[in-house]
């Protein structure tokens, strides 16, 4: 039998288990989302205004939820930086009106393991971030959003967290800890897509 204590942060049970019961929901997100179009070459600036929007509002949730959450943070992983301040930075630029309250709240984590959990779906949104960001810079609207400064820009920053998240996760244990970090992410996702996919809103 595989012996858990000696496996690598990025083959650990807790982040096979997480890939495992969220593959699905972040396909919808890769391939249907109104982040997808921001990949396209012909991204027009509404595009990019409308995604920019809708993250914008289902941040508002994730912000909060993880303020509520704050002291399940382990100390060797950074703190959660709030998204929604730099969302809010590009929608202000386009002189824009920030997005209501979110229709749908998130739940707070509730254990060490379901912090990790919603960790993971933020942090390894990043790893798309950047494929995003570099599709925008070669975009026609590279200019008008001000790629170099807008949100999209800060991935490369916020990947710092990454290596940390793993190597907590690769310290879940127990097939409760990796349900409940499944559980967790599964909500963030499910909440991603009710705000950024054709359905949402229905
Ligand atoms: C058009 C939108 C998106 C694209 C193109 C995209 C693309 C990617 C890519 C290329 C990776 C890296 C895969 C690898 O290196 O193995 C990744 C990982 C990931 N993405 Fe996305 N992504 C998108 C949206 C999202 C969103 C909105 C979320 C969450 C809300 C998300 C969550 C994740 C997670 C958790 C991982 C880490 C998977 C792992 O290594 O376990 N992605 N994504």
């Amino acid at each position: 039998m595989r012996n858990i204590a000696h496996e690598s942060p990025e083959t650990s049970t807790a982040l096979h288990v997480l890939r495992e019961r969220t593959n699905s929901l972040h396909a919808r997100l890769d391939s249907q989302s109104e982040l997808a179009v921001l990949l396209e070459p012909g991204c027009s600036l509404a595009d990019y205004q409308t995604a920019t929007m809708s993250l914008a509002a289902a941040y508002r949730g994730v912000d909060s939820a993880l303020a509520k959450g704050e002291r399940y943070c382990p100390p060797a992983l950074p703190a959660y930086i709030p998204r929604l301040p730099h969302l809010l930075a590009d929608i202000l630029l386009f002189g824009l009106t920030a997005p209501a309250s979110p229709v749908f709240e998130l739940s707070a984590p509730s254990s060490n393991a379901s912090y990790l959990g919603m960790r993971y779906v933020i942090e390894g949104s990043n790893l798309g971030a950047r494929v995003i960001y570099r599709s925008l810079q070669n975009s026609d609207i590279a200019q008008s959003i001000g790629v170099d400064k807008c949100y999209w820009s800060s991935a490369q920053t916020w990947q710092l967290s990454w290596p940390a998240l793993l190597r907590k996760l690769a310290e879940l244990r127990t097939h409760k800890e990796w349900d409940e970090a499944a559980n967790s992410a599964c909500l963030v996702f499910e909440h991603f897509i009710r705000f950024l996919t054709p359905e949402k809103r229905s």
